[in-house]
């Protein structure tokens, strides 16, 4: 699979594929490929050659050309390779660097080669009793053809990094893809104790009656009603010497499914409410890329999950409720439910450990999705340091963040005739309302950021990169967090 350039002439991509495939440049079907965005050519020479075929793909201007243009190039290509069945794909690694976008190298461009290709080939078809007949299977290697025999450390590293991200990805794709039969609290949870099981995390799982006998009162407002029981999932990663490091900790919204509650939603639309632990699918997909690398930093997922039902028990608009923080509730809407669960963790977190930056993601609020689109989380965040590093790695990988307001005065909007707080404000500003209801949680002087991420974790668009539902938006940006570290503030 080689990479081109609109305007850059086939032959002239890398010396060594044209030695290995002298054929390459006098390939009939090379006349026509015009190397455009998402264009593939297949190219075939003599079969006695340790190179017999060659998948042209096309990046189109090179001044042009992103690290996402790459992913999707990468996905692009082997997706064709997938349907002509070829077992063994290589890519020379000698491109890598000559592709790379200006301030990126060629290890970034491996692993986004990678990460791309291995997105590309994901599907979800676990409940397809009758198999496609056209299906075909994966191929088996993707090779980074290097000079010499090995491959350099660093390259390799890349590479494995790539592959990891994009197996985090699809972890947390398929439970969000998962319908919410299956994908119940208690799945989320043995899918945590697998993870733990394979790669030595920390794994604790507590249960209704103890998040109710320890004062989650907010949180058992969204589990009264559900017959289906609540989970709250710890999962710790602490390699040998960074026992004692504050921990980054991400809290995680697992809402399994959620129909509104007594303050019922529309039935137009509602299955996709199935991906409503889109936060929670990230932070394991996260662990589960974590698992496969080795990365010296303390990292912690809280995972509230449950889903929210209507019921005979379910919490009726105007119930009053006390949090684990001491502050009371009044819920004047049973669907504002994420907020609810989210602050008990929140609490939950500051109070066991002192994180040296705590980041909750949640599928929160429509409102975010209207004001910022489907491709584009809100970042809501005071800390200028933490909210650069979230924007400009999630870039880098892939994941769009856009800073939205924490204004105070905001706050107003959730004052309460009866109780400490409303769980919501006027519909205007409903994004920001939400976010100011879990500042409301924060103790001073703790670094967090809160991420909506409702619009991209789940996608009704079709790319090379995703065949839709779920998209295991921030996963990636998470893993460079832990493995690059969050800035000092
Ligand atoms: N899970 C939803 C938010 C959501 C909406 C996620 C669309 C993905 C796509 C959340 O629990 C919710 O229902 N939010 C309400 C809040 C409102 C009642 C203040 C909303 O956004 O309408
Ligand atoms: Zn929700
Ligand atoms: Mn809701």
């Amino acid at each position: 699979m080689v990479f081109v350039f609109k305007d850059e002439p086939l032959a002239e991509v890398d010396s060594q594929l044209v030695e290995a495939a002298p054929w390459l440049t006098i390939a009939p079907a090379g006349n026509d490929f015009r190397a455009a965005k998402d264009e593939v050519a297949v190219l075939h020479g003599p079969p006695a050659f340790d190179i017999p075929r060659v998948v042209a793909v096309g990046l189109g201007k090179r001044e042009d050309c992103t690290l996402e243009r790459i992913r999707l190039a990468a996905a692009a290509g082997i997706r064709r390779c997938r349907d002509l069945r070829v077992e063994n794909v290589g890519v020379v690694a000698a491109q890598l660097g000559r592709m790379a976008p200006t301030g990126h190298d060629a290890l970034r461009v491996a692993e986004e080669v990678v990460c791309g290709a291995l997105l590309g080939l994901y599907r979800y078809d676990r409940f397809r009793t009758v198999k496609d007949d056209e299906r075909a299977e994966d191929p088996r290697w993707l090779a980074l053809l290097c000079e010499g025999k090995n491959v350099p450390d660093d390259l390799h590293g890349a590479a494995r990094k790539g592959e990891a991200v994009a197996l985090g990805m699809g972890v947390a794709r398929d439970l969000v893809n998962g319908p919410a039969n299956i994908v119940t609290p208690a799945f989320l949870a043995s899918e945590a104790e697998a993870l733990g099981r394979k790669h030595g995390f920390r794994v604790e799982v507590l249960g209704r009656d103890e998040l109710s006998s320890m004062g989650m009162g907010a949180f058992a407002s969204v589990f009264r009603g559900a017959e289906e029981e609540a989970r709250l999932i710890v999962i710790e990663h602490a390699p040998a010497g960074t026992e004692e490091q504050q921990p980054l900790v991400f809290v995680g919204k697992g809402v399994t499914f959620d129909t509104g509650g007594i303050s019922l939603k529309p039935a137009a639309k509602m299955h996709e409410m199935k991906g409503d632990m889109a936060g929670a699918a990230a932070i394991l997909g996260l662990f589960a890329a974590l698992g496969e690398r080795d990365l010296p930093r303390r990292v912690v997922g809280v995972l509230p999950c449950t889903e929210n039902m209507p019921d005979g028990r379910a919490t009726r608009p105007g119930d009053v409720v006390t949090t684990l923080s001491g502050k009371t509730v009044e819920i004047l809407n049973t669907d504002a439910e994420g907020r609810l669960l989210l602050c008990d963790a929140l609490t939950y977190a500051q109070r066991r450990w002192q994180p040296e930056a705590l980041v909750d993601l949640a599928t929160l609020t429509g409102a975010c999705v209207v004001a910022l689109g489907t491709e584009v989380a809100g970042l809501f965040c005071d800390d200028a340091a933490l909210a650069d590093a979230i924007a400009s790695r999630g870039e880098t990988v892939g994941d769009l963040f856009w800073p939205l307001p924490l204004w105070k005065s905001y706050a107003e909007n959730l004052k309460s005739d009866v109780a400490d707080l409303a769980n919501v404000g006027p519909r205007e500003g409903g994004a920001v309302n939400a976010a100011l209801f879990l500042r409301q949680f924060i103790d001073d002087g703790v670094r967090w950021a809160h991420l909506d991420i409702a619009g991209p974790a789940f996608t009704a668009k079709k790319s090379a990169l995703c065949p839709g539902g779920g998209t295991g938006f921030a996963v990636r940006t998470l893993f460079e967090l832990v493995s690059e570290g969050i800035p000092a503030a």
